[in-house]
């Protein structure tokens, strides 16, 4: 068995398949959550398929003797960081909600890994932090603005792990930036399970599809684009399970500290939302109706990334097609129509 890691948030949409590409890997994992935004179903499932009980502390980041308690426990390797809040609406709506759970919680894990010499960290971040980026493909070099409480909350965490690099130059810290994660576990068995109507694409395509929606909006048809609508990086859960297998494998084959190190975890190529969903209704043999609506505040037109740090620097390449995503997504959306409470 390899080394241990501690998985925050590891019963959501991507930590749930990062648990069974680590598990794969060869690593020992034990994933804290507060499931707030997950399932016990959700952990039962991954242990099903990885074969065995996965340890399982439900507990919420911003609780320092919870986590306390956790690394007297454990020899961790390192963290992987997933714990947040991620709906963009509700973070305009609820703002210290956001900054309190993703800033200060962060905040709290950071000094109980300081307390235990946990220095080595993988935290979640995303595309968000571009905003509306000045050239395409874009690079981790790329300037960085946020417009909602969302995407402020990641960006105050990267900077907080700068300035935490810069203090002490003991600390490991892997930022990867995720572009769409889309997908779902081959198996049909996990996958994304939105509380409410999903605010993503891909998961309202998936409902449209199964018939839990009656039809999608499609938010703006006269952006600068290939047909005028959107274009996004949509990216395979599975592949960005893989990416942080190959952020932890680096880390592993690191002889002195990191520091702060960006990554974007990104196909590089850009796929609009009308050719998602053409290509959704090609792989379900499902209409998916749509009407044109509004742009949706706060879009921007294209986005998407360069992987080539990720590439020279992890050996890291997403493999999977836009045909897969599709796939996989259907497969999970039709398996379980109400997702994790799917009897
Ligand atoms: P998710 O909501 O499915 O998973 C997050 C998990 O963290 C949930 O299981 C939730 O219960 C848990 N959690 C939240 N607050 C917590 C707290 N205070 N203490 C303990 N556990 C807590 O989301 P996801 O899509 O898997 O996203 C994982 C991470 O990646 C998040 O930080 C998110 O912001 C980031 N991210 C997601 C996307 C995306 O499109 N899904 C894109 C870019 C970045
Ligand atoms: C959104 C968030 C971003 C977050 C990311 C992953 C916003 C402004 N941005 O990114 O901060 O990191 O999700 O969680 O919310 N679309 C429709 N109809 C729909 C839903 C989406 O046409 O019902 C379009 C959007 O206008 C966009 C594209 O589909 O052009 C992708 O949207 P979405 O899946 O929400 O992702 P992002 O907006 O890229």
């Amino acid at each position: 068995m390899k080394n241990k890691i501690l998985v925050t948030g590891g019963a959501g949409y991507i930590g749930s398949h990062t648990c069974i590409a680590l598990h794969e890997a060869g690593y020992d994992i034990v994933v804290y959550d507060n499931l707030s935004n997950s399932s016990h179903e959700a952990m039962n499932r991954i242990s099903n398929l990885i074969g065995k009980p996965i340890e399982f502390i439900e507990g919420d980041i911003r609780d320092s003797e919870s986590l306390k308690k956790v690394f007297a426990d454990h020899q961790f390797f390192g963290v992987i960081h997933f714990a947040g809040l991620k709906a963009v609406g509700e973070s305009v709506a609820k703002p210290l909600m956001y900054y309190n759970n993703n800033v200060s919680g962060t905040i709290t894990l950071l000094e109980v890994m300081t307390e235990y010499n946990v220095k080595r960290l993988v935290f979640s971040s995303s595309a968000t932090v571009y905003g509306d980026p000045e050239t395409l493909p874009i690079d981790e070099s790329s300037k960085r603005s946020c417009t909602n409480p969302y995407g402020q909350s990641k960006l105050v965490v990267e900077h907080i792990l700068e300035d935490l690099a810069v203090s002490d130059s003991d600390w490991n810290l892997i930022t990867l930036r995720y572009f769409n994660p889309v997908g779902a576990h081959s198996s049909g068995q996990i996958g994304e399970d939105p509380n409410d109507i999903p605010n993503n694409l891909m998961p309202y395509i998936s409902q449209v599809a199964v018939g839990k929606l009656s039809q999608l909006n499609i938010f703006g048809n006269d952006y600068a684009t290939i047909d005028g609508t959107g274009v996004r990086d949509f990216i395979h859960v599975t592949d960005l399970a893989q990416g942080h297998v190959a952020a932890l494998n680096y880390l592993e084959q690191q002889n002195s500290a990191l520091g702060f190190l960006p990554i974007n975890l990104g196909t590089g190529t850009g796929t609009s939302v009308l050719e998602l969903v053409t290509a959704f209704s090609e792989v379900s043999g499902q209409k998916i109706p749509y009407q044109f609506a509004d742009r949706r505040a706060g879009d921007i037109a294209s986005c998407y990334a360069s992987a080539d740090k990720a590439q020279s620097l992890l050996g890291w390449q997403a493999k999977l097609s836009i045909t897969e995503m599709c796939q996989d997504t259907w497969r999970w959306q039709s398996m379980n129509p109400h997702g994790y409470d799917t009897v």
